[in-house]
């Protein structure tokens, strides 16, 4: 249903021309060519640390970012050869959920008009019907009627990430895109609307694409996960797979069953202005596995055990 095929996004950072001396521009690979496929009901999982690309990623899918190379095909079709009405019907069928519900609630509407402006746009039902389709959709998320005149401020986050999913799932949406849905709320909030997004899911016949730097709310909600690295993916393999045979230096550290290299410094924010060159693998540096070719040539993804794929030059076939 969705294909990325060899997507890069990088961005250029220019910095002011009298600082270029000691500061000189540099390019950011922030997705540097990302292939995968969605099918239809898929839970499509996607972890990584904070700046190896999620975001990016999920951006350039719903084409809120301009990809640098590559593609993403829905149903076959280039989403960014669309026009204007095929993008805005490939925009209904493919809804994002942002972590950060607070951003994208206007806080100056009420519940019922957040709720109603999507059917508005797509020009959907009378306002009696609109009414009915929003009130059904708020219990469908555990609310009741009452919460379409509260304001997003008047809500708890919990409460707030539901009336985002509601929105989302208003227009019937083939397609959720969840970037760290549940990472602002307390653990047994983010449990309940993880529940809530996956039993919705089922029932709507969804696919979801669920990003997190959480490794157990991915691979608990996951038919397949994607591990990224500074903008690759590094292994790809079914999340039942993936505790037991874990392959990538990188996914057995994150299971902490493998450590990296020590001298790697693990402070927030160190990665964005790494991986310049584009060559060789982007986790060399951490490595206590690198090879010679790990320096100067990228590891592809190849299957290195049965539908479990591994960008890794010193990892095996088993
Ligand atoms: N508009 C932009 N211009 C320049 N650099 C950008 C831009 N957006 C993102 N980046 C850089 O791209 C890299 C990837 O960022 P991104 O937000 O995709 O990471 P992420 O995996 O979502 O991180 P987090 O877990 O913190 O949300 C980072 O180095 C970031 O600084
Ligand atoms: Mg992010």
């Amino acid at each position: 249903m969705l294909e990325v095929r060899e997507l890069s996004t990088h961005f250029l950072v220019r910095h002011n021309p009298l600082a270029r001396f000691r500061h000189p521009d540099h390019l950011i690979r922030a997705v540097d060519g990302v292939s995968f496929d969605v099918s239809a009901g898929e839970v499509f999982g996607i972890i990584g640390e904070s700046g190896s690309g999620k975001t990016t990623l999920a951006r350039t899918i719903l084409r809120l970012c301009k990809p640098s190379s590559g593609d993403v095909l829905h149903h076959g079709r280039s989403i960014f050869a669309m026009n204007a009405s095929e993008l805005k019907r490939f925009r209904r069928t493919a809804q994002p959920v942002f972590q950060d519900a607070d951003s994208t609630l206007d806080p100056r509407q009420h519940v019922g008009a957040i709720l109603e402006e999507p059917l508005l746009i797509h020009g959907i039902g009378d306002a009696g019907q609109r009414r009915h389709r929003i009130t059904g959709m708020l219990a469908q998320v555990n609310l009741s009627p009452s919460f379409m005149q509260r304001h997003p401020s008047e809500l708890s986050g919990g409460q707030r990430q539901r009336v985002a999913l509601a929105r989302s799932l208003l227009l019937n949406p083939e397609m959720l895109i969840a970037d760290e849905p549940t990472s602002g709320l307390d653990p047994l909030v983010a449990t309940q609307v993880l529940a809530l997004m996956l039993r919705l899911k089922q029932e709507h016949g969804l696919s979801l694409i669920l990003i997190s730097h959480d490794l157990e709310t991915v691979a608990y909600a996951s038919d397949r996960i994607a591990v990224m690295y500074r903008g690759r993916i590094v292994e790809l393999a079914a999340g039942d797979d993936f505790s037991e045979r874990a392959a990538h230096p990188y996914t057995r550290f994150l299971l902490g069953v493998e450590m990296r290299l020590p001298d790697f410094p693990l402070l927030e924010g160190v990665h964005e202005h790494g991986h310049e060159t584009g060559q060789g693998c982007p986790y060399v540096a951490s490595c206590p596995h690198h090879l010679h070719d790990c320096h100067h040539i990228i590891p592809q993804l190849r299957e290195t055990s049965q539908g479990h794929f591994t960008a890794c030059h010193a990892v095996t076939r088993q």
